[in-house]
């Protein structure tokens, strides 16, 4: 399917590899974070051999919160994400339907100074405009209604805003046999025997599975109303951030036009561009991919 044709809520009526309506998605995407919470942070550090904080550390390095900034983190859980956003000075926020997950992340050092909601992505109660930024971490494959996700968090955004998602995605092919090995015997293994929730593993290598590559999930975002959607590539693929500003105006200016942006990215065809460096011109970026 060329990314132009992307469905914008790809995995809404799926639950890993079972077919479901939406509300019994939504229900048991609920269930599953309710029953890992207490071994969620223990199981991130196994499956990844550690390697999510790599991933998280280079998310909010693009971030770039300042201090002052007022930062949402959607689909927060126990909150990884936001705890170094807040330590960067941003007034931070954390908004998931998951009492349980942010339960565990209220009790960590530095968590008493983040607001934790119980909210979805789908309806966010917060006004038009309250943040600088948006992060959402291994959280927008969980969501049920996608687009409508993306279509809140710009809504939440100032103009200017920034957006930045970090998700599994599609790795190099070369390193998919290997990879695949992986996930389909050691990450239930380990789930099974460190959090005796083998169900929920099966499900987060099944969505993982089923999410869109990189190309593909640039123009759902794109579509959602964001500019200048670009991405970067983690560990050759095995993850990716991508990113977007909410523009001043619909159209108005990208990233790459923006020499004071800290979060520069090309347009979504032409991959990455190595963050730091000068704008390249628009069509001529080669791609480089960055490994945690
Ligand atoms: C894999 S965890 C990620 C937690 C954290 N961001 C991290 O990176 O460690 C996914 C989170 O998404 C949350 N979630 C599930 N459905 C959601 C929805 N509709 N809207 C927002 N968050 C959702 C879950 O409760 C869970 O805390």
């Amino acid at each position: 399917m060329s990314a132009g044709n992307a469905p914008r809520d790809p995995l809404g009526r799926t639950f890993g590899r079972h077919a479901v309506s939406p509300e019994e998605r939504r229900a048991r995407v609920r269930a599953t974070f309710r029953a890992v919470a207490p071994r969620y942070d223990l199981m991130n550090d196994l499956m990844s051999l550690g390697i999510h904080r790599l991933w998280k550390r280079r998310l909010v390095g693009l971030a770039a919160a300042r201090p002052g900034e007022r930062a949402l983190d959607l689909a927060g859980g126990t909150g990884d994400v936001a705890l170094a956003l807040a330590r960067a000075g941003a007034r931070v926020t954390v908004a998931d339907p998951s009492a349980e997950m942010m339960a565990v992340g209220r009790t960590r050092p530095g968590g008493a100074a983040i607001e934790w909601v119980e909210a979805e992505a789908e309806a966010l109660p917060f006004a038009d405009a309250s943040f600088d930024l948006v992060t959402v971490a291994f959280g927008i494959r969980n969501v049920t209604a996608m687009d409508t996700a993306l279509t809140e968090i710009r809504r939440v955004l100032r103009p200017d805003g920034r957006f930045l998602c970090l998700e599994f995605s599609t790795p190099r092919r070369w390193l998919a046999p290997g990879y695949g090995l992986w996930s389909r015997t050691a990450i239930p293994l380990l789930g099974a025997l460190v959090s005796g929730k083998i169900e929920a593993y099966r499900y987060l290598i099944e969505s993982i599975g089923r999410f869109p590559d990189q190309s593909r999930f640039a123009e759902i975002v794109r579509a959602a109303g964001f500019d200048a959607v670009g991405w970067r590539d983690l560990s050759f693929g095995i993850a990716a951030i991508h990113g977007a500003r909410r523009a001043l105006r619909r159209h108005e200016e990208g990233w790459l036009g923006r020499q004071d942006s800290n979060l520069r990215m090309a347009e979504s065809k032409s991959a990455a561009l190595p963050l730091g460096d000068a704008p390249a011109p628009t069509g001529a970026t080669p791609s480089r991919r960055a490994t945690p």
